[in-house]
């Protein structure tokens, strides 16, 4: 694997199959000591609540720690500049975590930090939530390659990471979403160039036409960390791309309903349907922890994972 996780494109395709496999053995095994005296620094410019403590629990469930920095104690690039804070950490600690507002600071933390960076969420890009996703996709389902994930709403970042993760793994990925909030044209053609695995792009602004037969129905918020000014104006824009029951029932009988969550229960979900029998909501946020572990060990324990010692 590449020094940095920023993006999914950072991952092949055989990448993203070791993942998958890691994680459901560190999944099977709980705890394991595998990243014992290796510190892990979490820089968050937003708010949190399954990336901060999943990350927190993987390094102590290795045998790590981690150190958590909120936006106000460190002030990336406004107290101090991101390359130093960059170059500092890297003296400290071993890995960094960094949730940013704009995917050019990340760019800059791993440029300047000899120690690998992970995107723990960018206005670009979630790449730990789409491989957790692909986690729980593969347990549910028992298998990747030809499922089709059909996503309803923003082409944001969580569209993003899933895009080229499904491109990786040969899903068909199909997103409606509406004029003027579509995926970005260069995330879609770096999907299509990562795809060697025929799989099937689809973009529409008509939601029917997306969820029709799919084996996965995936929304995320209309309004992301960041952009709450436009917040008004998104909930005029999406008004007709909620998921709800009846939206669902155009998928396959057995789909299953996904949402990296916080959710916006009456917005993009309709109330109560996260909480449905198709819903998965809340095994995507535990596989986060599991996904990461699997992730940190890659990149910080640089050798095969050793589990069977440990069982
Ligand atoms: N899904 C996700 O990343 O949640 P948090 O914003 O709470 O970390
Ligand atoms: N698109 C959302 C995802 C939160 C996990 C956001 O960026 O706020």
């Amino acid at each position: 694997m590449k020094k940095d996780l920023l993006s999914i494109s950072d991952l092949s395709g055989v990448d993203i199959h070791s993942l998958m496999s890691d994680a459901r053995e560190l999944k099977a095994a709980g705890w394991v000591s595998l990243l014992e005296r290796k510190t892990l620094a979490l820089i968050f410019e937003k708010p949190s609540l399954r990336t901060r403590v999943s990350f927190e629990v993987a390094m102590r469930q290795l045998g790590g720690h981690a150190i958590y920095l909120s936006p106000a104690e460190v002030g990336l690039g406004q107290r101090e500049s991101v390359a130093d804070v960059a170059r500092v950490l890297s003296r400290y600690v071993d890995a960094i975590a960094a949730r940013t507002m704009s995917h050019r600071t990340l760019e800059a933390l791993a440029k300047h930090a000899p120690v690998p960076v992970i995107n723990a969420l960018s206005d670009l890009e979630h790449p730990c939530q789409a491989l957790a996703d692909l986690l729980t996709i593969y347990e549910k389902k028992g298998e990747l390659r030809g499922l089709t994930l059909a996503f309803i709403g923003d082409g944001n970042n969580v569209a993003h990471s899933l895009l080229l993760a499904a491109s990786l793994a040969g899903m068909n990925f199909r997103i409606a979403s509406p004029p003027g909030y579509a995926v970005k044209d260069e995330v879609l053609n770096l999907a299509r160039r990562c795809d060697d695995s025929g799989a099937e792009i689809f973009c529409t602004s008509e939601p029917r036409l997306a969820v029709s037969g799919a084996d996965v129905v995936y929304t995320d918020v209309w309004t992301s960390m960041g952009q709450e000014a436009e917040a008004e104006q998104r909930r005029q824009a999406f008004a007709g791309y909620q998921v709800n029951s009846e939206l669902l029932s155009l998928a396959k009988r057995d789909a299953i309903l996904m949402h990296p969550l916080p959710a916006h229960h009456g917005e993009e979900v309709a109330e109560g349907i996260a909480y449905g029998p198709q819903s998965v909501v809340f095994d995507q946020a535990e596989n986060r922890l599991h996904l990461q572990k699997a992730l940190l060990v890659r990149m910080l324990g640089g050798l095969e994972i050793p589990l069977a010692g440990y069982r």
